[in-house]
Order: C-alpha cells, then sequence, then structure tokens
C-alpha cells in the first residue's frame, strides 16, 4: 500500500480514535510513511526501525527539535540538541534524577498521594486526571524547581498547550494561546530563577534542588547561561508532568476497563510496577516524537530525502507482533525483565532522564488508589487528551464507594 492510501497523521480524528488500528495498518502495509498533512513528514512504525534509527544519531538527528516544527538549531535543550551539547546538558541535570535521589523523594510522593485523597474521599466521585493524577507530577516539578505549590494551576494551563504545539507545523508560534503560555512561563521563570540567583550571590541559604544544581554548574569552568536554565525548566515542566498525568490515568483506565486484572493486582499488589510498566508498553504516553536525517536514507524502499522530519512511533513499536508475544493484550504478569524493553521512555542517548521518578510516582499513585478506593469505577466517557503526539485523557470520571 502506498502512503496516499492510508490517511495518518497526529492531526487525523480517525488516528486519535483508532491508535491501535492505524498503527497496526501502518506497520504491515506502510512502514515508512509519508504525509504532506499538516506539514511533510514521515512516520516509522516498526519496531525494529524504530529502534535501529533511535540508536544511530549521527543519522537521525535532534537539532530541530523533537516537534514537527523545525525549530531553530543548537537554541534547545536535551531533546532538541545533538552530541557535544547533548552530553554535557545531560550531565549537567542527570544527578538529581539518579535513582538514589529519586527514591529519597518516595515518602514525600506517598504522602502527597494520601493527601490528594484526603481531600476528595468523601466527595464518592470525580475526574480522577484533575483530582489526583495532574497534581501529583506537577507538586514534585515543584519540589524539582523551587516554585510554591499553589501555582500548579497555572503552571497546568502552560503545559497543555505547549505539549499540543509539538504536533503542530508551526510549533511555538501554533495560535495565541500557545504563544502566551510560552510568555507567561518565560516572565514567571525569568523572575524566579532571577530571584534565586540573588540568593546564591549573595551567599544565603538555597534549597538544594534541580534549581540550584543548574545555576551552580559548570562545564570546563563555565556556568549554563540563563537562556539555556529557561530552557531546561520549560522543557522539565513539559516532560515531567503532563506525561505521568496520562500514564496514571491510563493504567486506572486499563484497570478498570479490565477487572480481572485489577483483581490480580489488588490481590497482590507487589505486581504494581509491572502494571505500570504494561501500562506504559501498552498506552505509551508519548505516541511518537521526531527526527531529522543528516543525509539522504532509503527505508524499504522509500527514499527519506536529507532534513525530513521522521516521527518515531513509540507506541507502535510497543505494539509490533515481531517484538512482543500477544502486543494487544493488557497482562500486567509479563516478565519483568523483558517488559522494560518497551520504547514509551525513548531509546539511545536520549532515553528519559525522568523514568525512575516517573515510576515512583507512577507506583505511589496505584498503591494509594488500591488502599483508599479499591472499588473505584468508571463513571461515563473519559475526553481524551488534545495534544495529538499524547495518548490519554483530558479527564476520566470515576466514582466508588
Ligand atoms: C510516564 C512519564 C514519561 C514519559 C512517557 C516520558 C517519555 C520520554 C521520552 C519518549 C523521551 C525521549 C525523547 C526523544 O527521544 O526525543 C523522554 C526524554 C526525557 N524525559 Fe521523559 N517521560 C516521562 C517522564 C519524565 C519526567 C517525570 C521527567 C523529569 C522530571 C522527564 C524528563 C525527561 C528528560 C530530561 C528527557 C530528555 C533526555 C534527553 O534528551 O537526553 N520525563 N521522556
Amino acid at each position: 500500500m502506498n502512503s496516499e492510501d492510508i490517511a495518518f497523521s497526529f492531526a487525523d480524528q480517525h488516528f486519535q480514535d483508532n491508535p491501535t488500528t492505524v498503527m497496526s495498518l501502518l506497520r504491515d502495509k506502510c512502514p515508512v510513511h509519508h504525509t504532506s498533512q499538516p506539514s511533510a513528514h514521515y512516520t516509522l512504525t516498526r519496531g525494529e526501525d524504530v529502534t535501529a534509527a533511535l540508536r544511530d544519531e549521527k543519522i537521525w538527528s535532534s537539532k530541530f527539535g523533537p516537534g514537527l516544527a523545525y525549530s531553530e538549531p543548537g537554541v534547545g535543550v536535551l531533546v532538541s540538541s545533538d552530541p557535544p551539547e547533548h552530553t554535557q546538558e545531560r550531565i549537567a541535570i542527570s544527578r538529581i534524577f539518579k535513582a538514589s535521589t529519586i527514591e529519597k523523594m518516595e515518602r514525600k510522593i506517598v504522602d502527597l498521594t494520601e493527601e490528594l485523597i484526603d481531600h476528595f474521599e468523601e466527595k464518592m466521585s470525580g475526574d480522577i486526571i484533575k483530582e489526583f493524577a495532574a497534581p501529583i507530577p506537577l507538586t514534585v516539578m515543584c519540589w524539582l524547581l523551587g516554585t510554591p505549590t499553589k501555582d500548579i494551576g497555572l503552571f497546568r494551563n502552560w503545559v497543555l498547550p505547549m505539549a499540543e504545539a509539538v504536533a503542530y507545523p508551526e510549533g511555538r508560534e501554533a495560535s495565541a494561546g500557545v504563544k502566551v503560555a510560552y510568555q507567561d512561563f518565560f516572565e514567571y521563570f525569568s523572575n524566579h530563577i532571577a530571584e534565586r540567583k540573588n540568593l546564591l550571590v549573595s551567599g544565603q541559604d538555597v534549597p538544594e534542588d534541580l534549581l540550584t544544581r543548574l545555576l551552580t554548574v559548570t562545564n570546563d569552568g563555565k556556568e549554563l547561561s540563563i537562556k539555556k536554565i529557561l530552557g531546561f525548566c520549560q522543557f522539565l515542566l513539559v516532560a515531567g508532568s503532563e506525561t505521568t498525568t496520562l500514564m496514571i490515568g491510563n493504567v486506572l483506565h486499563r484497570l478498570m476497563e479490565y477487572p480481572e486484572q485489577f483483581e490480580l493486582l489488588k490481590s497482590n499488589p507487589n505486581l504494581i510496577p509491572n502494571a505500570i510498566e504494561e501500562s506504559l508498553r501498552f498506552d505509551a504516553p508519548v505516541h511518537g516524537l521526531f527526527r531529522t536525517n543528516t543525509e539522504e536514507v532509503t527505508v524499504h524502499g522509500v527514499t527519506v530525502p536529507v532534513d525530513s522530519k521522521v516521527c518515531m512511533m513509540f507506541g507502535s513499536a510497543n505494539r509490533d507482533p515481531n517484538l512482543w508475544r500477544d502486543p494487544d493484550v493488557f497482562d500486567i504478569n509479563r516478565d519483568p525483565t523483558t517488559l522494560r524493553n518497551h520504547t514509551s521512555f525513548g531509546v539511545g542517548s536520549h532515553y528519559c532522564l525522568g523514568a525512575p521518578l516517573s515510576r515512583l510516582e507512577g507506583k505511589a499513585a496505584l498503591a494509594a488508589i488500591i488502599r483508599r478506593l479499591p472499588k473505584i469505577r468508571a463513571n461515563g466517557s473519559p475526553k481524551q487528551t488534545t495534544a495529538g503526539v499524547l495518548k490519554g485523557f483530558a479527564n476520566l470520571p470515576v466514582r466508588w464507594d
């Protein structure tokens, strides 16, 4: 089948309503898909192709950013950079995200999940995204970036348009809503960073958080520029919050959909980490992200011209029958070692630095739900997220007794 025969793009409602079916069709019939909608790009969907490309960063560059838009090279950080800058950037923040550092946050995260449930337990119904899945990672981001936790509502209003912009050809210029989100973010965080810098310069006590690390880390004796620190904060806010929110919503949704799996989990809470991992495989919170090829490449007979935007479909690799037994079965009893080979946190040098943190948040969230709301069930139709590259729910109505 040619690309013209299969309508696919993140903007396509049929894909958003049926991602598994469309990905399966693409894997089988059109493993290198091309479309000019909403702007020209290619998509790889076979597991082997996606992982091989992500491991070959010389050809599959991140310099034009992870979205459909061509961002300005050299301006973005992490997912928008290649070595050697990328390597230095990871070194700057990797200490904060080490598993041993993250584990120290466990008690605080468990307490947070309990406090959130205390607030809404009596209501017997509600939107589990708004009341629970969203505030968890946003509050943790406030701890990491040293901002007041009362501002999480403000942050969510910026994160959603920023995440939507990843699928738009105009990127940050996509709409008035996206532009305002970026402006408001930059204003707030420029002030916040300046305040912390002043404290540091005047020798006062400062929290030992990610922001202090970013302001004090040096490379060859040079500090990070304020512009770069702003870039880190913006990326982390988006990368670290909405993805984890969707993951928590997705795992709950599947457990409510497959009650026998939910009962299995309640009878054996040791399976919680596996349930999180299977949810990540089954419903990758990020469908896919883009690379740009530095030379002409031919894949499965399709020639991809140099500097094309090419989407790597993590979510499709996770459902590839050549890599997974019964890929379309949600099974929290899969072998834990094999299960961790899913591609939902990416592959290769850009592998998600926040993976241990989001796993910890997911584990704490699920454990609290099982303990406090074991009879949780669906209460009407959920609404999907409006960010095209993401998979999950904007709201998920539930009830319990
Ligand atoms: C379920 C939750 C999450 C998912 C599904 C997820 C997914 C991803 C994916 C797919 C990538 C690779 C991007 C690429 O290859 O272009 C990535 C990178 C990254 N993520 Fe996550 N992420 C999650 C949570 C987090 C959290 C909680 C944080 C931090 C607070 C975080 C920080 C990062 C960073 C810093 C990178 C960039 C690594 C690099 O470019 O070197 N993520 N994430």
